[in-house]
Formats: C-alpha cells, sequence, structure tokens
C-alpha cells in the first residue's frame, strides 16, 4: 500500500512586523536580520486568534477547496508545541469550530490526537498517519494532519528575531496527487537534551541558541545516516563511485526556524557526505584551508561550543565553502525556493518545514521545472530532542495542485504592526475583543473563561 500528501493547504495571520521597524527598535543591524538569518517579515497573531484557530482556517480551507465533507475524513491529527491545555487536545477544538459550519458530530466518527515534540511532531503525525494508511486501515478515507503553532520568544531575548504564525493541513490518502512517501526509509534519531524547552504554564521557550543551532545539525546528520542505511538496504537508491546519496534528492526541505538554518543545514550536510569524494579535493584547493577539526577529543556540544579557535576557523571555513560554485549549485537547485515563504512569514514550529515544501513547490513550478518524479528529501528537526529524515517522489498529478500555488493571494492584504501593538498583544496586554483586522469567512475566538469551574474554556465562532 502507498500513501501520501494529496493536497496542502496554508494559513497565515494577515499581522507582521517588519525586520527593518524591528531592528531598528532593538538597536540591531538590519543586516543581521535580513543576510543573517534570513528575515524580513514575521506574521503575528491578532488578538481573537490562537493556534486552534489557525488549524481550524487551513482545515476548512483545504475541505472546501477539494469539495469534501467530514464523512471523507477519517482522522484529524493536530501536531503543535503551542499547546494551550494539559488535557483536552487541540483537534477536539477544531472538531468543535469546524462543526459550526459542517453541522453538529458530523465529525462524531472521525479519531485523532494532539501530538508533541517541538517542531518534529508533524512529521512523526504524518508518518503514523501515512501507517494507518497504509495497513489498510483507512477504509477509502482521508487523514487530514495539521501543523499549527505560534511561535512566540521572551522580548528583548535573541530568539524575538525568529517568531512567526501559522497553520498548514495536509490531506493524507493512498492515492496522492502531490507526493507519495518513499516506504520503509523514515529514519529517527532521538536524545534528551534541553536545547529550548518550555516549562508547564510557561508561555515562552527557555532557549540556549547556538547550542541548539548545532544539535540541530547533528541530530539531522544521525537521522541521514540510518536513512542512508535503509535507502541502501531496500534497493530504493544505489550509489555509484564518487557519488552521496545528496546526489539523488532532487530537492530538500529543512525545518527552517529561520530561513538561513537550511542554508548552515545544507552546508553541513554537504561537508560531511562529500568529505570522502574526488570533488571535495578539488574545494580544498579552491578554498586553500584545510576543514579545522576541534581541540577537544570529548567532543560534546558544550567542548565545540567552547573550543573559541574551532569556532571561529569552522565559521571561516563555512563561509568559503557557501560561496563555493560547487556549493552555490546545489543552493540554487534543491534548497533555495523552499527558504522564500520563510524569510516573509518567519517560524511556524512545526509548520516550518511543511511552508518549506509549499515554497518549494510554488517557486521552482514557477521557474517552468517540471517536477513529476522529483524525489523530494526532509529534515525535520525539533528541540528536546529529535530529528526524522524521510522522502517522497512528486506524482504525475502534482500540477491540479501546484497550479494555483501563490502565497501573496493567499495569504491576503496584509497589515504591518507598530512596535507598540506588537509589544501589547505580545504580552497580552489586550482583551480577545480588541483586535486590530476584521475577519471574513474565518473562525476567531471570541472568548476565553478565566474564573472558577469553567477557567479556561474557549468559545469561537465562525466569522460570515
Ligand atoms: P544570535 O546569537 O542572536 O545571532 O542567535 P548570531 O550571532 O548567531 O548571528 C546570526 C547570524 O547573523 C550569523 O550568521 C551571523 O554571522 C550573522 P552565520 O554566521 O550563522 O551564517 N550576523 C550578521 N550578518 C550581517 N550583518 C551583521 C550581522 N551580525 C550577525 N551585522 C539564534 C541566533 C538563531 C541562535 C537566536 O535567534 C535564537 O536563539 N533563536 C531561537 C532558537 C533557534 O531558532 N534555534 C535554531 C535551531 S533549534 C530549532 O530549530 C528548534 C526550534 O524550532 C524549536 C523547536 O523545535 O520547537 C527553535
Amino acid at each position: 500500500m502507498t500513501a501520501g500528501i494529496d493536497d496542502i493547504s496554508i494559513y497565515i495571520p494577515r499581522l507582521f512586523i517588519s525586520a527593518s521597524d524591528f531592528a531598528y527598535a532593538r538597536g540591531l543591524d538590519i543586516q543581521k536580520l535580513e543576510n543573517g538569518l534570513g528575515i524580513s517579515k514575521m506574521a503575528m497573531v491578532d488578538t481573537n486568534q490562537d493556534p486552534a484557530c489557525l488549524a481550524a482556517n487551513a482545515c476548512l480551507k483545504i475541505m472546501q477547496k477539494n469539495n469534501l465533507s467530514p464523512k471523507d475524513i477519517g482522522r484529524l491529527y493536530i501536531a503543535t508545541e503551542s499547546s494551550f491545555d494539559e488535557s483536552k487536545a487541540m483537534n477536539s477544538y477544531v472538531i468543535g469550530m469546524l462543526e459550526q459550519v459542517y453541522g453538529n458530530e458530523s465529525f462524531e466518527h472521525c479519531g485523532g490526537i494532539e501530538c508533541k515534540f517541538a517542531c518534529v511532531s508533524g512529521s512523526y503525525a504524518l508518518y503514523d498517519n501515512s501507517n494507518w494508511i497504509r495497513a489498510g486501515e483507512a477504509e477509502g478515507k482521508y487523514a487530514l494532519v495539521v501543523v499549527s503553532d505560534i511561535a512566540k520568544y521572551d522580548l528583548r531575548s535573541s530568539g524575538e528575531v525568529t517568531q512567526g504564525a501559522g497553520a498548514i493541513a495536509m490531506l493524507l490518502n493512498d492515492q496522492p496527487r502531490l507526493l507519495q512517501f518513499d516506504p520503509k526509509v523514515t529514519s529517527t534519531s532521538i536524545k534528551n537534551e534541553y536545547d529550548f524547552y518550555r516549562p508547564f504554564g510557561k508561555e515562552t521557550p527557555i532557549v540556549h541558541g547556538q547550542y541548539s543551532n548545532l544539535l540541530y545539525l547533528i541530530q539531522v546528520k544521525k537521522a541521514l545516516s540510518t536513512y542512508k542505511k535503509k535507502v541502501f538496504a531496500n534497493g530504493l537508491i544505489k550509489l555509484k563511485h564518487d557519488e552521496t546519496i545528496l546526489d539523488y534528492i532532487d530537492y530538500l526541505n529543512m525545518h527552517l526556524p529561520y530561513s538561513n538554518m537550511g542554508k548552515k543545514a545544507l552546508a553541513y550536510l554537504l561537508r560531511h557526505e562529500w568529505r570522502n569524494l574526488s570533488r571535495w579535493t578539488n574545494i580544498i584547493k579552491k578554498i586553500k584551508m584545510q576543514e579545522p577539526t576541534p581541540q577537544n577529543v570529548k567532543g560534546t556540544i558544550e567542548s565545540v561550543l567552547a573550543d573559541s579557535d574551532f569556532m571561529k576557523n569552522d565559521h571561516i571555513f563555512t563561509k568559503l565553502f557557501v560561496n563555493t560554485r560547487e556549493f552555490q549549485d546545489v543552493y540554487e537547485s534543491k534548497l533555495a525556493s523552499s527558504l522564500i515563504a520563510s524569510k516573509i512569514i518567519g517560524n511556524l514550529y512545526t509548520a516550518s518545514l511543511y511552508l518549506g515544501f509549499r515554497s518549494s513547490l510554488e517557486f521552482e513550478f514557477q521557474k517552468g521545472v517540471d517536477l513529476a518524479d522529483k524525489r523530494i528529501g526532509f529534515g525535520s528537526y525539533g528541540s528536546g530532542s529529535s530529528a526524522m529524515i524521510f522522502s517522497g517522489v512528486i506524482q504525475p498529478e502534482y500540477k491540479q495542485i501546484v497550479k494555483d500555488m501563490n502565497l501573496e493571494m493567499e495569504i491576503g492584504k496584509r497589515k504591518k504592526l507598530s512596535l507598540e501593538e506588537y509589544e501589547e498583544i505580545h504580552e497580552n496586554k489586550r482583551n480577545v475583543d480588541e483586535n486590530i483586522l476584521d475577519s471574513k469567512k474565518e473562525f476567531i475566538l471570541i472568548d476565553v473563561k478565566t474564573k472558577n469551574e469553567n477557567h479556561g474554556k474557549r468559545t469561537y465562532k465562525f466569522n460570515e
């Protein structure tokens, strides 16, 4: 049995803050945001939006576009790390909202849970639901996997420049029009880590930024090494002499906490994959520098980060490497299009990887590339920490889906927030009904009870 993504929809809130206003207000060099991190705008939620609203709006879009009724959906999974309840799953809120449109109890037959593992949980949800389909349990119904998050960091923290908000809904079935997952190659790595975490009751995470960057790279590399073993064992890809697995991946989509993290990851993975190939000898000749190695043999992340000579030299080496024609060719042909949406939307945590996938499809198609049969590699990472590598192949019917993709039109007319408005929303100083934008044909939050036995109860409405 096969399984994959039949269609994909996005819902991005229309408020944003601009990197230039933000840099000015925080006394940062705009070049750090625009060139160093690759951020020009960050999407922000209004006072009457929460991650469940974003998810319900993405679900409604995909159901309406495909003329689906609730009876066509067998499972509705939500992956998020912006959960606001320790017990009641976000799915139930979303189903409550969708039933305002489709009728009371119309989703009663449907199953699903809320999934958590920082940004990687959406990939686990996709994998588990694909296996539900492959096992023949779907009985002709779709699985709807939704990734929805509000990436929110403390004011004036180093993570504040890497915020964003949005949701993506993915419709899975056994005859997908868009992407069929490669079977039996999905690979994971997992480790107990404190790179980024959000203890109970805290709205923003505790982050060790540089540690998290390096851990992301190491975990993804580990998952890739398992992926390679699986791919070679089942014969999906056969390497010839002097080749790497990445030669056989047409497009790469990486988890994007900020768009340049994709480029960092590509550079890191290529260095490891190319190191023993003849092309590396030429690159080292061009760079005129030997690849640095850490002095400390312990090799822990702390010891690597503390080795300031290594870190400095490795930074110089990476910069030289990413400027080579060899790197630039791979970057432009396999990765660059996936970074475009992230630059103007920001971090979507669980949804970031899939925003990148969506971005790659739209902007590669616009270049006139025929995407049929192209193999897409996915590098998913979630703090705490786990990575997942998997792949899939674009299906011949993909044009039916991709031809209508238009990021700007789908987001709609955006409104720039002043820094004052941004800080008021960020610090929850405005009430739910003190919204900035009027909304039409979408779900909004209208009330959160704060007292006694109804504490935390949320009410939503569909704004006609
Ligand atoms: P930072 O220390 O503020 O910035 O932290 P930096 O000094 O590392 O600079 C960033 C880049 O800008 C560097 O580029 C600088 O050189 C450059 P690089 O060398 O890496 O290519 N730069 C400049 N460029 C031009 N002109 C200038 C200039 N100044 C500097 N004047 C950090 C950055 C991302 C760590 C911070 O924003 C942060 O803590 N963010 C939150 C954590 C995060 O995003 N971690 C990413 C990996 S972990 C992950 O992805 C999981 C996550 O999504 C959560 C989850 O799983 O749920 C976060």
